[in-house]
């Protein structure tokens, strides 16, 4: 299994071109199951997740071919099922349940059970597709889901689920009728899934805020344009952090500043400078970071996927942190890694306090999900000495190409199989991560 060495200490500088969203490609594909045909879309990331979902849309019967444009044949399903060996390895494979539910009127999909961030039930996705006239059965750990047919209904979420939204969105907009979708996830990514459906033919109103008004079509068709993905403002943020705990000046392109506000004011609360042109974002940090005190919450809330990146940089202000989380029990487990790597952070059921260190020192970490992963990244990139962190096919599913677009940031920073020793082969081996930078950067 891969790791990463970093050498931690230097700041990172220079411009980074920001990939599409996962979670807004994940829902985008599996809605293309709505529209037999063929569907092109645009700026799809380089991502293990994406693999995943593409293996599930083939073994489904929708073949796709990757290049620039991504093409997608979903012409025929000849299997409506989601196993346990896929969903396993991707929860988001439960978003096929509404699109195969509204298309061939049955689906199977594995239960995702419990995961390293918590619990994460599925039960407002099956209340909101009951109430559009799906009738389910539990069994052997799966789902299988019935429709005969689809009718428009009044929904009102407990919790405005993303996955959930989407879901309930999907099955909703070919069924017959309206849907009030009320107490929805107003995250962009459903914003995009949104805009997605309309390119089909869909009619949807009140993206973006927390009711969703859906007047059910006999059929959808794909569009004649390539669709285009929203960019990721989760790895926007990500580098943006990266700039701001290395005291650095990294620039992010191609993003959309926007749907970030919340997250760019605790940047600038910290001590960052943060300005936008356009599309481009840029973070520099020269002077101390300042503690900060923020929970998470939906949309546009201060996102749960950007709360362990965001500890990992209180671990260095200058004071007392407080970090809440609010969307997930038990996401926290990057705690333990970042306080071998010298932060020193207490947790008390759902709030961390963080007291800022000077400094950190490099360790040997280990993640357990994805954005833990990139906080331990972060973590290293500023402690001092060389890092390795284990498991970083967490970091694959979120994050493309992240060893090449630290390097050109000047991140010292190498991939290496699980086997070698870091810490021995430190500063021989990190010249050949320099070496690929120069290679990559002319
Ligand atoms: C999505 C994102 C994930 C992000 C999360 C919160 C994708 C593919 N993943 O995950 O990156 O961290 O939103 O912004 O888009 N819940 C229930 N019952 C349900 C559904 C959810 O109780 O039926 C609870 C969950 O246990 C959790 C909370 O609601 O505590 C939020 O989960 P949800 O918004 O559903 O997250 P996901 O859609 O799984």
């Amino acid at each position: 299994m891969d790791k990463l060495l970093i050498e931690g200490g230097l700041p990172l500088k220079g411009e980074v071109q920001i990939s599409g969203a996962k979670n807004a490609t994940l829902p985008i594909l599996a809605a293309t199951l709505l529209a037999p045909g063929e569907h092109r879309l645009n700026n799809v990331p380089e991502l293990v997740d994406v693999s995943f979902m593409l293996s599930l849309l083939g073994r489904i019967g929708c073949p796709s071919l990757v290049s620039k444009t991504l093409r997608l044949d979903t012409t025929r399903v000849v299997f409506h099922e989601a196993p346990y060996d896929v969903v396993r390895r991707m929860r988001a494979s439960v978003l096929v349940l509404g699109p195969l539910l509204a298309r061939c009127g049955e689906a199977t999909v594995s239960l995702p059970g419990g995961c390293a961030i918590g619990v994460r039930p599925i039960d407002q996705h099956l209340k909101g597709l009951e109430a559009l006239g799906c009738t389910f059965e539990l069994t052997g750990g799966y789902v299988h889901g019935k429709a005969e047919k689809l009718t428009g209904a009044d929904i009102t979420l407990d919790f405005p689920t993303v996955t959930g939204t989407e879901n309930i969105l999907m099955a909703a907009v070919l069924a017959e009728g309206e849907t009030v979708l009320r107490n929805a996830a107003r995250e962009p990514e459903v914003v995009d899934l949104v805009r997605f459906l309309r390119s089909l033919g869909a009619r949807i109103h009140g993206e973006g805020t927390d009711t969703l008004v859906i007047e059910g079509v006999a059929n959808l068709a794909p569009a004649v344009e390539p669709y285009n993905i929203v960019p990721d403002r989760i790895e926007t943020g990500t580098y943006l952090i990266a700039s701001a705990i290395t005291g650095g000046d990294v620039t992010c392109l191609g993003t959309r500043p926007d749907e970030m506000e919340n997250v760019l004011e605790v940047l600038r609360q910290a001590g960052c400078e943060i300005s936008i042109e356009g599309d481009a974002i840029r973070c520099l940090r020269d002077g101390p970071l300042h503690p900060v005190s923020v929970e998470t919450a939906p949309h546009p809330g201060f996102p749960t996927d950007m709360q362990a990146q965001l500890m990992a940089l209180m671990s260095l202000a200058n004071g007392e942190s407080t970090i809440v989380e609010n969307i997930f029990e038990n996401r926290f487990m990057h705690v333990p890694e970042l306080n071998r790597l010298g932060a020193d952070i207490a947790i008390d059921g759902n709030s961390a306090t963080v007291q800022g260190s000077d400094s950190l020192r490099a360790a040997i970490v280990m993640a357990t999900d994805l954005r833990a992963s990139a906080s331990l990244v972060l973590a290293a990139l500023a402690a001092e000495g060389v890092s390795e962190v284990l498991r970083i096919y967490h970091l694959d599913r979120g994050y493309a190409r992240l060893t090449e677009k630290l390097l050109r940031l000047g991140a010292r920073v190498r991939r290496a199989s699980g086997d070698e020793r870091g810490t021995s082969v430190s500063l021989q081996t990190m010249a050949t991560g320099f070496q690929e930078r120069t290679s990559n950067a002319s």
